[in-house]
């Protein structure tokens, strides 16, 4: 046992003078953006962790932006009035001038993908990763809990979700869809239908041209989520119009077909990247957000130099250390960090 916590001092001390001696900020990467999910804020574990670790792995300065107070306003507070903030937000961001990324938590994805189409004067937004993004609606109220809260938001959306009082009051009704209710749908949700162009006459057409200036669009599916119904809505996959029998992909929609948001031109141009990985909604592996997040963030990945060879092999030096010592201590590299409702 003795010799067991010296080893693992002696590599934490080795490890920590490797990871101060090579993070030093040598890159130009683009700063990038955390919006995350319903029910949690910047200043929770996860959110923060998640954060931190996109930062260090991909040698980018990260930023969770916080609308409100976080919790609370992430479910009360109406979606265009948070992405109308989130533009604030970064418009008075003098590091994100320059152009930044965008790395969405479902109902983040939302407000990312807002402020990309809404923000009007904001610094250029170069790639947008979506994790189960709620990009085609979602046709069931997000799980919340059997808390108090949550069995009156219950009440409330099943009886009223697109009155103008529960549009008001309560985020999700922007993004939820039932498929079987259309025409109420359209005249009634605030959010989804002109952040998908949906309604014919008021199409427009600077929307389209803004999310179809992105570099790279990625759209992460978790295979085992329950909570976005169906949960093929991160790939914008969703019903057709009247009914729950099938599930279009996204190819098979008018929002694609007719291309009302841009979605085609991007995927023509090889823009889009469809990721399929396995876990629960939002539940991604460590692994998985270093093969599908981390080179979209990583501006090396785009146009390697000198620098970077140098630096990727003192880099992998470190990561053996790393495993080395995470062997030691015990952790599991595929726990997921992020876990929230929406
Ligand atoms: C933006 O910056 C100005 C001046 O520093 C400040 O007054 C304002 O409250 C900021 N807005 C937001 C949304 O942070
Ligand atoms: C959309 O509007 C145009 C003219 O405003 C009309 O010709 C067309 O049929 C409409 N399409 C649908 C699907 O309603
Ligand atoms: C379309 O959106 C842009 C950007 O928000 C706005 O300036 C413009 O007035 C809108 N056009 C129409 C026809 O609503
Ligand atoms: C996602 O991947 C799993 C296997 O990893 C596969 O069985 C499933 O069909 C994939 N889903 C889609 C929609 O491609």
């Amino acid at each position: 046992m003795a010799s067991l916590s010296q080893s693992a001092t002696f590599l934490i001390t080795i490890f920590f003078f490797f990871f101060t001696f090579i993070h030093i900020p040598t890159t130009h990467a683009i700063p990038f953006v955390v919006f995350h999910g319903i029910s949690d804020k910047c200043s929770n574990r996860g959110v923060t962790q998640f954060t931190e670790l996109l930062s260090s792995w991909s040698n980018s300065q990260g930023y969770c932006v916080e609308i409100g107070d976080g919790s609370w306003d992430s479910w009360t507070m109406p979606l265009l009035e948070q992405t109308s903030i989130a533009c604030e937000k970064v418009k008075n961001m003098s590091e994100l001038s320059e152009g930044y990324n965008i790395v969405g938590l479902s109902q983040g994805s939302m407000i990312g993908r807002g402020v990309i189409e809404f923000c009007d004067g904001g610094p250029p937004v170069k790639n947008f990763i979506s994790l189960a993004g709620i990009h085609a609606g979602t046709a069931s109220i997000p799980f919340c809990g059997s808390a108090l809260i949550c069995i009156l938001l219950d009440s409330l959306i099943k009886s009223e979700i697109y009155s103008d009082y529960v549009q008001e009051h309560l985020a999700p009704s922007g993004y939820l869809k039932i498929p079987t209710d259309i025409s109420g749908y359209l005249k009634g949700c605030r959010f989804l239908p002109k952040l998908n162009n949906e309604i014919n006459g008021t199409r427009n057409s600077t929307y389209k041209e803004r999310f179809a200036s992105l570099q790279n669009l990625v759209l992460i599916m978790f295979e085992d989520d329950t909570v976005l119904i169906p949960k093929e809505t991160s790939w914008f996959g969703y019903y057709p119009d009247g009914s729950f029998d099938t599930i279009l992909p996204a190819q098979e929609t008018k929002l694609y077909k007719e291309d009302w948001i841009g979605l085609k031109t991007l995927n023509e141009a090889g823009k889009v990247k469809f990721i399929n990985v396995s876990g629960g909604h939002l539940q991604i592996a460590k692994s998985d957000m270093k093969k599908y997040i981390v080179p979209y963030l990583d501006d090396q990945a785009y146009a390697p130099t000198e620098q970077t060879v140098t630096e990727s092999s003192s880099y992998e030096w470190l990561s053996r250390l790393w495993y080395l010592f995470k062997d030691l201590i015990g952790l599991d590299e595929d726990l997921p960090l992020v876990r929230t409702a929406c």
